[in-house]
């Protein structure tokens, strides 16, 4: 697959196949996602791969956490602004209610939102999951870098058939994660992700959000052909 074809093809896959993914898979991915730039090469990443019974612990606790316990967690970090506006606010609800859709779930049903949201944490029943951390003394410049090295991940994965979902949503988590897999206080959790095979009949994995055309987001400047 080359790459412009794995930049499409790649998509937030949110229903997976009770498929395993073999570890020299896993493995060669992040072999190949490790070439990913990043600013005088400091190489910020630091990634967690949770399988089998790891991953039912980890599951299981974070779930746990969110039902029962929800106030007492948040991320260290904002991923979305505190305060929306347009455009972004439009955007978000296109995605959001495209997504609801998808999955049958109405426009104020609010418990079936909630038990959504809740699927992030059996990482959409895919057999890997992902967890990223960066040590907390780095600053934003190295969590570019860190979205280089992520998308890495997701394109090396689209071209071996395989796909993924990014997941803010464990960064909430993290005072239960971190224990758990043994990482130092002084690292934050960017973020999750699931890794798997794609059920191809699951609706919302045909869901697209729509993207802007280039001209909307490009302004060209001198000449040239
Ligand atoms: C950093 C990051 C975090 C995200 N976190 C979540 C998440 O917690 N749960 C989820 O279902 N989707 C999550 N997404 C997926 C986005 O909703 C998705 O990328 C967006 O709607 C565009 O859709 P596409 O990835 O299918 O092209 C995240 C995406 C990114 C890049």
């Amino acid at each position: 697959m080359d790459v412009d074809t794995a930049l499409r093809a790649r998509i937030s896959t949110r229903a997976f196949l009770p498929r395993s993914v073999d570890r020299d898979t896993i493995a060669s991915l992040l072999d190949a996602a490790r070439f990913a730039p990043s600013g005088t090469n400091v190489q910020p990443w630091n990634a967690h791969v949770v399988l089998g019974s790891t991953r039912e612990r980890i599951c299981r606790e974070v779930r746990h956490a969110a039902v029962h316990e929800r106030d007492l967690h948040k991320a260290p970090f904002d991923f979305y602004p505190t305060q929306w506006r347009e455009p972004y606010l439009g955007r978000r609800r296109a995605c959001g209610w495209g997504l609801y859709t998808r999955l049958g779930i109405a426009k104020g049903d609010h418990a079936a939102g909630a038990a959504q949201e809740l699927r992030n944490f059996d990482f959409f029943d895919a057999p890997v999951g992902l967890l990223f951390f960066i040590d907390d003394d780095l600053p934003i410049g190295n969590w570019l870098d860190y979205g280089m090295f992520i998308q890495s991940i997701m394109l090396g994965a689209a071209a071996r058939g395989l796909a993924t979902c990014p997941q803010f949503s464990w960064a909430h988590f993290h005072r239960v994660v971190r224990p758990i897999l043994g990482v130092a206080e002084s690292r934050t959790l960017v973020c999750g992700m699931a890794l798997g095979y794609a059920d191809p009949a699951a609706p919302v994995n045909g869901y697209r959000p729509a993207r802007l055309a280039v001209d909307e987001f490009t302004t060209w400047h001198g000449e040239g052909t």
